[in-house]
């Protein structure tokens, strides 16, 4: 990259490719370290274990082996590991895929393809799709179609054509933190309103003002019910649900209600959201804002509200 090209990727709030840095997760699944995020783009114990995790086994995708067609969006494609495994899933077995993927950054995937670790975890046709995007930003076999729509998932979002309804949303950004435009309540209601009657949209992220917005939205909030319950009080991330479908192919129990401490979580000043009105917010100005109404808010602290759960359940 030349100096010129990283100053334009600086204006343009993309972290250049030195800012990325390749990381080896516990199972042995290849990531990256955004220096700019200042955040791993996966949980330490494996990229490829987070995908199936947080992502493929809340899917549910056997559902579809009956309708025999899919729509699905990934939002923050990344590296591709989630509709990566998703594809490795769908195309063996012939389900008509309508796939649509919103990133901000090529380098990622384009990191990855130059790794043989990655490419060993990936079927020839998954390859295939992943490289398509790189070269052509389109996809196409006898099962499917995709588009993936490079640029700011905030203005890109309404790039797909009204008429396109999911019945999965991926949400995949860093942390609200981090990357709280991609969390705003704004966004979070334009990602609710591309769901279909029967779609839900899953993420890792099981904060309270996630929660908050996504049942702003209309959506009905789940726990991820985590695999090794003992280990955590925490839920392991959050589905949202179009329509109220707490026992409707629930069999193995993936999600749950919120617990009473969960729901009352929503009461604090955790729960108060993050705006982004014009969709051109930077990520000190949605902090501002935030800070500025949580100060203003007659909501309970998150303090209180933690030494009044905690010292009920221990
Ligand atoms: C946690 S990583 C995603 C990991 C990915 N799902 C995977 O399986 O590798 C977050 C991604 O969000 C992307 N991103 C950050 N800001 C964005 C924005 N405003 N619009 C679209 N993508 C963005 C980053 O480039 C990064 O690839």
């Amino acid at each position: 990259m030349t100096s010129k090209d990283f100053r334009k990727s600086k204006q343009q709030g993309l972290p250049s490719e030195s800012e990325l840095k390749i990381l080896k997760t516990q199972d042995g699944s290849l990531s990256l370290y955004s220096n700019y995020f200042k955040e791993s783009f996966h949980s330490a114990t494996g990229a490829l274990k987070e995908a199936n995790e947080k992502f493929f086994i809340p899917a549910q995708l056997e559902r579809f082996l009956i309708t025999k067609k899919i729509s699905f969006l990934d939002v923050c494609v990344g590296l591709g590991y989630n509709s990566g495994s998703f594809l490795e899933y769908l195309l063996p077995r012939k389900i008509d895929i309508n796939w649509w993927g919103l990133e901000i950054d090529k380098k990622p995937l384009e990191i990855a393809l130059k790794n043989d670790i990655f490419r060993s975890n990936w079927s020839p046709e998954v390859i295939n799709f992943f490289e398509s995007l790189i070269t052509r930003a389109q996809w196409e076999n006898k099962f499917g179609t995709g588009n993936i729509l490079w640029g700011d998932a905030r203005a890109k979002l309404s790039e797909i054509p009204t008429n396109i309804t999911f019945d999965l949303i991926l949400l995949d950004a860093f942390s609200p933190p981090k990357c709280p435009q991609l969390w705003s309540d704004e966004f979070l209601n334009s990602l609710a309103r591309r769901l279909s009657p029967h779609g839900r949209l899953i993420t890792y992220s099981r904060a309270a003002s996630i929660r908050a917005s996504l049942r702003r939205a209309g959506l009905y909030i789940r726990n991820l019910t985590p695999l090794k319950k003992s280990n955590t009080k925490w839920s392991a991330g959050t589905i949202a649900f179009k329509k109220n479908q707490l026992k409707a192919s629930n069999t193995q129990n993936i999600y749950e209600t919120l617990s009473p401490m969960e729901e009352d979580h929503l009461n604090t000043l955790a729960a108060i959201p993050y705006r982004d009105p014009t969709a051109k917010g930077s990520i000190k100005e949605i902090h501002e804002t935030r800070k500025k109404e949580q100060q203003q808010s007659s909501m309970k602290t998150t303090a209180s509200w933690k030494d009044f759960w905690f010292s009920k359940i221990g």
